[in-house]
């Protein structure tokens, strides 16, 4: 009997530790400035700084970014990278970028340098660029697909012919100080470290060669740092009730405010958004958004509805909205926790992958478009949106009671999405599940086992 007392009490506490766990994690997602992303926790862009091979007054250097987030993506127009030069180097000439300034380079005569600046920024070139311009994993305007979704895009790269450098591995300095933006800020990078040569492997993959020389940057995103208002918000609804809960109003602003150019300014209708976009573009920044009028203001909204219940399987619908006339998301993709995905069955327009941190709990599933089909998720309007569904398996933990049967956390593109409160959850109708039921439901487990025990006992 003390036996089974004791498991009692330890699922109970169990189950207690779980919610709170959450919550502190709710919590600890909104307020830190730390980087650290529970559900992606060694997540970065590193960044590869490889010297070739040395020239007569410097060197010939390969630098590569490196996507290592699972399911943060940079989009278009690009990233761009920035440092500071240990010494009064330049850059002679680049293969497959450019730095966005040449600077003053007065003191040079005959050949001048591509950039004399002491802090350049270098960008990636445009798809289109001139064939002579261009070497492996470049000219993709600085977009970056995510880890998960498409490594073999999660890379780019550009060549550096740097002068007035050190020309062998004793006089040469590290750059120091990279910056990384997006082109808004979000990125904090490390210190330039020393590492083993990388090694390349030829294209039919028989022989390895290795740089002279290689360090390394590694930078990791905090959605604190990037914006301070959500971007994304998330609404529900079930086939148990007529409630729809709604985004939390202004979410991501309020309309009846003058419009910040921070929150973005919103518009009534497609028509009137063409009408006044020679207009909006000029007084703002051109990467805030301009979005549809609603009362969240978001230019993302997940909308979660349960949408049908079976014998051994329950059904949901995911739909995501794009309120921002400004911008089709590409390569989207969404993160959601919920407890039934250990029994995830069927996606049936989205791909699906788990997402296992510390391989421990199976609760987290990566979505994202199909290629050509839905992977674009279109500009504010009427094509606006994207949708799937999805099939579980109820678990031994199903039930449609509590709001069990909503997600407990969603990002879109990498950023947490805003979830309505937990008390204004569609409930089930009235004598479907009364207090005792549910109680009885949760005592299910413990009183079988104590009846078991029971009519075992000699
Ligand atoms: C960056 O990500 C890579 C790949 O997941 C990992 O090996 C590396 O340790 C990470 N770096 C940092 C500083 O977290
Ligand atoms: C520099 O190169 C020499 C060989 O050419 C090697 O012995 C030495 O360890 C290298 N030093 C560094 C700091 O890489
Ligand atoms: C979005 O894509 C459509 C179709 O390619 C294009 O007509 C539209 O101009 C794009 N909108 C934006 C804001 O880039
Ligand atoms: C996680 O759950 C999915 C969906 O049920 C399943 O396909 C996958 O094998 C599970 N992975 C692990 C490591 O348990
Ligand atoms: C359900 O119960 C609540 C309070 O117990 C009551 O206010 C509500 O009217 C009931 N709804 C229905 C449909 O019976």
């Amino acid at each position: 009997m003390e036996l089974f007392i004791k498991f009692n009490i330890g699922s109970f506490t169990e189950l207690s530790c779980r919610i709170s766990l959450l919550a502190l994690l709710c919590v600890m997602s909104f307020s830190s400035t730390d980087a650290y992303d529970a559900l992606d926790p060694s997540g970065n862009i590193t960044i590869k700084w490889d010297i070739m091979s040395w020239t007569s007054d410097g060197y010939i250097a390969t630098l590569s970014i490196l996507n290592f987030q699972k399911y943060r993506h940079i989009e278009a127009p690009g990233w761009k990278l920035g440092w500071t030069w240990a010494k009064s180097e330049v850059i002679w000439s680049m293969l497959g970028g450019q730095t966005v300034e040449q600077g003053d380079c007065s003191k040079f005569k005959g050949d001048i340098p591509h950039c004399c600046k002491k802090k350049p920024t270098v960008v990636d070139l445009l798809p289109a660029a001139p064939y002579t311009q261009r070497m492996a994993n470049c000219c993709r305007g600085g977009v970056l697909s995510s880890w998960v979704q498409d490594p073999a895009n999660a890379l780019s790269s550009f060549q550096l012919t740097v002068g007035q450098a050190g020309t062998s591995n004793k006089t040469v300095r590290a750059p120091k100080d990279f910056t990384l933006k997006t082109p808004g800020p979000g990125y904090t990078c490390g210190p330039t470290q020393f590492v083993k040569p990388s090694k390349f492997k030829t294209p039919d993959r028989r022989r390895v060669t290795q740089a002279l020389m290689s360090w390394q940057v590694s930078c990791t995103y905090s959605q604190f740092l990037a914006q301070k208002t959500p971007t994304c918000c998330v609404s529900l609804s079930s086939f148990y009730s007529e409630t729809i809960v709604n985004c939390p109003a202004c979410t991501c602003g309020c309309q009846n405010k003058v419009p910040r150019p921070a929150a973005g300014t919103c518009v009534g209708s497609v028509s009137s958004y063409l009408a006044s976009a020679l207009a909006i573009p000029s007084k703002i920044n051109s990467y805030t958004p301009v979005v549809h009028c609603t009362s969240h203001m978001c230019p993302i909204r997940v909308h979660w509805h349960v949408k049908q219940n079976y014998k051994e399987y329950w059904r949901v619908k995911i739909t995501i909205t794009n309120f921002n006339y400004k911008m089709n998301y590409t390569q989207w993709n969404l993160v959601v926790q919920h407890p039934n995905f250990n029994h995830l069955t069927e996606t049936f327009s989205f791909n699906y992958k788990p997402i296992i941190p510390y391989g421990l709990i199976n609760d987290t599933a990566m979505l994202w478009g199909i290629k050509y089909y839905n992977d674009w998720l279109m500009q504010a309007g009427p094509d606006g949106f994207v949708q799937s569904e999805l099939l579980f398996r109820k678990g031994k933990s199903f039930t449609f009671d509590k709001g069990w049967a909503f997600p407990q956390r969603i990002y879109f593109n990498g950023d947490v999405c805003v979830m309505p409160p937990p008390d204004q959850y569609p409930n089930l109708p009235n004598g479907s599940s009364s207090g005792i039921a549910s109680l009885l439901g949760l005592l299910k487990l413990p009183i079988l086992s104590l009846l078991l025990i029971f009519f075992s006992a000699p």
